[in-house]
């Protein structure tokens, strides 16, 4: 007999969440974390500890900028990068000591030491004094996420040359801040480190930023980052940074072919992407296979090709989001337990935590023009909206897309304040299969931001009120 139903290896928001769910449905689970906190990128060096930082550099830039002209009076704020760093460190600790909660809530057997399959319900886990112990299991899920992406001939040293891992923990502001990728951690951290003085820039491979979001909302949201001070080299490479000497030496080249340029940044952030992590894990050895991008590869179930053996969260395909992560473990942990565990991979919405927010769910436009399918666009401004204006937080717009014919939301964008919190009634509906139409016509609070959604659904019927 086996020692538990299920043991999952990783403790982020793909495995803690897993394990919780099989646990409510009443099976003996195990969890087995190689890091000494639990929670994962996630809540250690990912979202928490980057939307604890967004949260405190945007008040210190708000209470310079924002808070005179409403007659709130303050002398000029002044910096106190350790405190910022220790609000940040007990934002993780909560978080961190919120899932040792569930863990002993649940009943969940929290196994520290590095995890290593062995074959079909055969784990062995290697604690930090280097003894072995054996695991005996019915299922194994694989939650051990990603790790950062590398580029070729650029050593990251989280001091001068980081990941988004190192910009997390700075010890000082940068003088200039080289950000290598504007994808979501180069636009976050770059905010973040922009707000406290840093001069950030950008540089990106593609001639566009935000790869994957809607291509009107991403040239818009360049232009407001501009005017936050960001510069951006588009179509633009890094190809090796000199750190011989006191200054670094950063050689840019045209993607395109052309002369190269050099810069001279304190810091420079490589944030390019990220890769699945499944370092030390047997999974050649156990027979479990890869896909070409070396991501577990599951079928439609999450099963991998070794029976028992399951993998979900970063280390799948698929958007490398803790949501994604945490839906995912639910479904595996119900179709375990002979439900029909399932996620709808066409709702997924994805936020980038700036000021202002870019928030998406569903289709881009670009992705409907692709796919040929005819849609109508209702759009509307925060300068149409009388909550903004009143705050005077009038940056950015609601774009829903429909079907031409049915009149179903295919997809809703936006940017501004609170963007990702607005996008959820938009995921909701979607996964109602709900109508423009519906939307219009659902009553909203007023005065909020929210009704920028319902405007924005009405205009795709030609018949946007405020506007
Ligand atoms: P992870 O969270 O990576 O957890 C994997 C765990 O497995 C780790 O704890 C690891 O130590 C453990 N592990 C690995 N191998 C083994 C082994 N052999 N044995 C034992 N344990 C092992 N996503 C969002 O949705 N919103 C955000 O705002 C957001 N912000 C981010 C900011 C940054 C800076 C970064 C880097 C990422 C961010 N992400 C965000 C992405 C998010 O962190 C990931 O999508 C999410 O953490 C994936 O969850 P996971 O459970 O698959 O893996
Ligand atoms: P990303 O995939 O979002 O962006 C990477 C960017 O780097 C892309 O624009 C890409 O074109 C560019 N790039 C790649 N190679 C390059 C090169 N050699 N030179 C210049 N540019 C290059 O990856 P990022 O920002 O590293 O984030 C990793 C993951 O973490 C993302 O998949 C994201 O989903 C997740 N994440 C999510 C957040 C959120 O939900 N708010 C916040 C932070 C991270």
């Amino acid at each position: 007999m086996a020692t538990y139903d299920l043991v999952v290896i990783g403790t982020g928001p793909g495995g803690y969440v897993c394990a919780v769910r099989a646990a409510q449905l009443g099976m003996k689970v195990a969890v087995v974390e190689k890091s000494a906190s639990l929670g994962g990128t996630c809540l250690n060096t990912g979202c928490m500890p980057s939307k604890a930082l967004l949260h405190a550099s945007e008040m210190f830039e708000e209470a310079a900028h924002s808070f005179a002209k409403m007659g709130v009076g303050v002398s000029a704020p002044k910096l106190d990068l350790p405190a910022m760093m220790n609000f940040k460190q007990q934002g993780i600790d909560g978080n961190v000591k919120g899932v040792e909660f569930l863990m002993k809530k649940n009943k969940i057997d929290v196994i520290h030491g590095r995890g290593k399959i062995l074959g079909t319900g055969k784990v062995e886990v290697t604690g930090s004094d280097g003894k072995a112990q054996p695991v005996e299991t019915m299922n194994i899920v694989i939650a051990t996420g990603s790790d950062i992406a590398r580029l070729k001939g650029i050593e990251i040293d989280e001091k001068r040359i980081v990941s988004s891992t190192g910009a997390l923990s700075l010890d000082r502001v940068p003088g200039k801040l080289l950000v290598v990728g504007a994808g979501v951690i180069g636009l976050e951290l770059g905010s973040v480190w922009r707000r406290l003085g840093a001069e950030v820039v950008v540089v990106e491979f593609l001639d566009r930023i935000l790869p994957g979001m809607d291509g009107e909302v991403a040239r818009q949201f360049q232009r407001m980052l501009e005017k936050q001070g960001f510069a951006f080299k588009l179509g633009t490479k890094v190809t090796a940074v000199d750190t011989s000497g006191k200054a670094l030496k950063a050689t840019l080249e045209p993607a395109a072919g052309g002369p190269a340029e050099t810069l001279e940044p304190d810091v420079v952030l490589v944030c390019i992407g990220r890769v699945p992590y499944t370092e030390g894990l047997g999974l050649k050895e156990a027979g479990v296979a890869l896909d070409s991008r070396g991501r577990v590869q599951i079928d439609s179930h999450f099963a991998t090709t070794v029976k028992g053996i399951y993998a979900i969260g970063d280390v799948v395909a698929g958007p490398m989001l803790a949501h994604k992560a945490e839906d995912e473990g639910v479904a595996i942990a119900e179709i375990l337990a002979g439900q029909a565990g399932h996620v709808n991979y066409d709702v997924i919405p994805g936020v980038v935590y700036t000021t202002p927010e870019v928030a998406s769910v569903g289709k881009t436009e670009d992705e409907l023009k692709q796919a040929g399918v005819a849609y109508t666009v209702g759009k509307f401004p925060f300068t149409a909206n009388g909550r903004s204006k009143v705050n005077q937080t009038t940056d950015g717009f609601v774009k829903v897309l429909a079907d031409a014919k049915t009149d179903r939301v295919l997809g809703v964008h936006i940017i501004g304040r609170e963007a990702g919190e607005m996008i959820h009634e938009a995921a909701v509906l979607m996964e109602f299969g709900g109508s423009a139409e519906d939307l219009a016509r659902t009553c909203h609070a007023h005065p909020t931001r929210s009704e920028a959604i319902k405007e924005a659904a009405l205009a795709v019927g030609k018949r946007a009120i405020h506007m």
